[in-house]
């Protein structure tokens, strides 16, 4: 397959566009991108390709236990799929932009949709670990973003952000998850830095500000992908209460585990919504 002129705008994913294509020309109609504790959502897809991200050059290292690092070709549903389970994250010592390059590879290789799924602690009052919460709207609580620097394009330089969770196609999902009896709240994800989880007075105040839920990745992806036309859907797991809402200390291992436990839901929800 020929490289397009947009994957030039996006120099740093060139090369490993290239390497790509040398090997397969599948065209992947969707992106899936995996969160703590759901890699193992592409293990059953049907003739899977791996990548592995060292074998990719430029694609930033995964440092993270739950993140494997590879890009995954599949079909899922009858439908070409990639999936990310390779994300970075900012904490990882990563600048904004390079927490991009998986979105900028995957919209190179063909992709225009893109599925976002997290684990995140819960802020509102009710949410339990082992909830799925559909995003509906972010708040950009890093004060940090992945477009800044030169324009490379293709998107605009100043890209609209009135609706970065395609309205239409959640409230499709809404129905589905209805359908398959799988529950499923909506809400607002506020995004933070990490690594260090929050405090309880950062949490009262994330609430108060309007935020559901939060946690350390998605949004910066969000951003690239809306500044680059895609399609973008986010669901969080909630793996804990935010921060002295319970009384547990936090920790990344008891995230890991409710990310299984949620695992089966997903996975059927994200069949769903692929074979819609
Ligand atoms: N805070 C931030 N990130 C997270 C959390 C949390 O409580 N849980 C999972 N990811």
């Amino acid at each position: 397959m020929p490289v397009n002129s947009e994957i030039a705008a996006s120099r740093d994913v060139w090369a490993a566009c290239q390497f790509i294509r040398e090997q397969t020309d599948r065209v992947p109609e969707w992106a899936l991108v995996l969160g703590s504790g759901l890699g193992s959502l592409a293990d059953d897809v049907d003739e899977p390709l791996v990548f592995s991200s060292d074998q990719l050059p430029g694609y930033p290292a995964s440092t993270v236990p739950g993140h494997q690092g590879r890009l995954v070709f599949g079909k899922m549903e009858g439908r070409e799929v990639v999936f990310v389970q390779g994300r970075v994250h900012q904490y990882e010592g990563h600048q904004p932009r390079r927490i991009t390059f998986p979105i900028r590879l995957v919209h190179a290789l063909g992709a225009r949709r893109v599925l976002l799924t997290n684990a995140a602690g819960g802020i509102r009052y009710g949410f339990r670990p082992g909830m799925l919460m559909l995003i509906e709207d972010h708040i950009n609580g890093a004060f940090c973003n992945p477009l800044s620097g030169p324009n490379e394009g293709p998107g605009p330089r100043f890209p609209d952000m009135s609706a970065p969770y395609d309205p239409e196609w959640i409230s499709r999902v809404e129905d589905l998850a209805l359908k398959l009896e799988i529950p499923l709240r909506k809400g607002t994800y506020w995004w933070t830095l990490g690594p260090s989880y929050e405090t309880p007075a950062e949490i009262r105040a994330f609430r108060h500000l309007g935020a559901d839920a939060v946690g350390m990745s998605t949004v910066p992806e969000t951003l690239q992908a809306v500044a680059l036309g895609m399609q973008v859907l986010g669901i969080s797991t909630i793996t804990n209460l935010g921060s002295g809402m319970g009384h547990e200390m936090l920790d990344h291992d008891d995230v890991l585990k409710v990310g299984q436990h949620v695992r089966n839901d997903l996975q059927r929800l994200l069949r769903a919504i692929v074979r819609d």
